[in-house]
């Protein structure tokens, strides 16, 4: 595990948007693993400032997101569909054919599921997943249970992300309830893994997730297991890991 503190929101963004960099600097045509959420926006605005400066290409890369919610049209400003074209994809020359989100209208859900992880198969699997984490300590919509799920399937939101993300929407009795969401074998399955977490609110969840037990019961903790796992925080979210484990933080 690599763990890089940085001062504040602007340093971690730019952080971050630097190992997404690296891998494509590695390789041209790789596949992204993309999160939506508050913590990646100053990640893709760097990267968009990148790619305009002329520093990247994304022309060959293709991109599979995490999750999207159930019942919502891709037009619906909420869907994660309509995030990601507009803070990221339609601001760089990334191909939109070779984009992927769950599509959170299927009627067979079971048969969407299984397309999608199909789809991350036949791509040759994710080179690098980017992931927040949420207060449950999930990531995807892999909220707290009894069993690791695996593969990509329909998730009931725990009471506390709905709580949470009642932000963006005009009341938390609009947020879904449900979501599409990769499983965590998708998400081990990557070839390497970004964990980003920003602010104090984020300090608790982000020391059980990487110091506490490999449980389902935090989700994110399993984590702890992969090979290649990059953690980006800003000073705030590290604080605790700081405070109770100082040799972990460089
Ligand atoms: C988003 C996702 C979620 C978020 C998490 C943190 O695609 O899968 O796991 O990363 O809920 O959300 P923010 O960044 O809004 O705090």
């Amino acid at each position: 595990m690599n763990i890089i503190v940085a001062k504040d929101y602007a340093g971690f963004s730019e952080k971050a948007a630097q190992v997404v960099a690296s891998q494509l600097t590695l390789k041209k045509n790789s596949v992204l693993g993309l999160a939506t959420g508050s913590t990646p926006l100053g990640v893709y605005a760097k990267l968009i400032q990148w790619y305009k400066q002329g520093k990247l290409d994304f022309s060959s890369v293709s991109s599979v997101n995490l999750d999207e919610y159930v019942g919502l049209p891709r037009e619906s400003d909420q869907s994660y569909y309509y995030y990601m074209n507009e803070n990221f994809f339609k601001h760089i020359n990334i191909d939109v054919s070779r984009t992927n989100l769950p599509n959170g209208l299927a009627a067979d859900v079971e048969a969407e599921c299984k397309a999608y992880d199909t789809k991350i198969k036949a791509l040759g699997g994710i080179d690098l997943q980017l992931l927040g984490i949420g207060h449950t300590g999930h990531i995807g919509f892999n909220e707290p249970c009894e069993e690791f799920p695996k593969g990509t399937h329909r998730v009931t939101l725990d009471h506390k992300t709905i709580e949470a993300n009642s932000r963006f929407f005009a009341s938390e009795k609009d947020v879904p309830k449900q979501a599409l969401t990769m499983g965590i074998q998708s998400i081990m399955s990557a070839k390497a893994v970004l964990l980003m977490a920003n602010g104090e609110g984020k300090a608790e969840i982000m020391y059980k997730a990487l110091c506490g037990p490999v449980t389902p019961k935090v989700p994110a903790s399993v984590l702890q297991l992969h090979e290649r796992l990059y953690v980006v925080g800003d000073e705030a979210a590290l604080s605790v890991i700081k405070e109770k484990h100082p040799e972990l933080i460089g």
